[in-house]
């Protein structure tokens, strides 16, 4: 999760760019932009994990954080589907396997599992207890991985 200063100096230039643009383009996403987008949703749910995780194992000492990250992770996981639409496999550089949307009961009950235990971790995270929201944090790592497993193609990097 290497996140050059080049490409946030990029995205933030894009991001004035679009801004500027006349309002008419905003039409009609591409799989382009949208697989993009959940890359990117992803991306944010990978760091407030491993900010999170860095804190429950105690190498930082940024207890009070913990539940801005967790308000975080539930807005993330609160709906990933509809990060996933049909026809959003192709078109550009996306790790989404074909069986999210041939097996798209099995991919929603994870999905679903995923948005209640980020809904857990928030809540347990509010007891102030590590014993508490330390197994709900690792109820919410094992959804990430389960879902990765089975719907998206595996990576030497990740
Ligand atoms: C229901 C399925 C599902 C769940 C739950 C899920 N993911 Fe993902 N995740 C995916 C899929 C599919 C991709 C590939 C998306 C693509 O490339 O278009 C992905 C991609 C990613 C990526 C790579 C993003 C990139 O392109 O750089 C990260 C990091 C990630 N997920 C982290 C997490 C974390 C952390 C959690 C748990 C808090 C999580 N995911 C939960 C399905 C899921």
């Amino acid at each position: 999760m290497k996140f050059a200063v080049a490409k946030i100096a990029f995205i933030v230039g894009s991001v004035v760019t679009f801004l500027a643009a006349p309002f008419a383009l905003q039409a009609e996403s591409s799989p382009e932009d949208i697989i993009k987008y959940r890359q990117n949703m992803m991306k944010a749910n990978g760091a407030h994990m491993a900010a999170m995780g860095a804190v429950i194992q105690g190498k930082v000492d940024y207890k009070k954080d913990l539940a801005d990250h967790a308000r975080a992770l539930q807005a993330i996981n609160k709906n990933i589907p509809a990060l996933f639409p049909k026809g959003s496999d192709f078109g550009g550089e996306t790790k989404a396997l074909d069986a999210i949307w041939q097996k798209n009961a099995d991919f929603e009950k994870l999905a679903k599992q995923a948005g209640a235990d980020a809904d857990a971790l928030a809540k347990a995270v509010q007891t102030g207890d590590a014993k508490v929201y330390g197994p709900k944090f690792k109820a919410l790592a094992d959804d990430c991985k389960a879902c990765h497993k089975d719907f998206r193609k595996k990576d030497e990097a990740q």
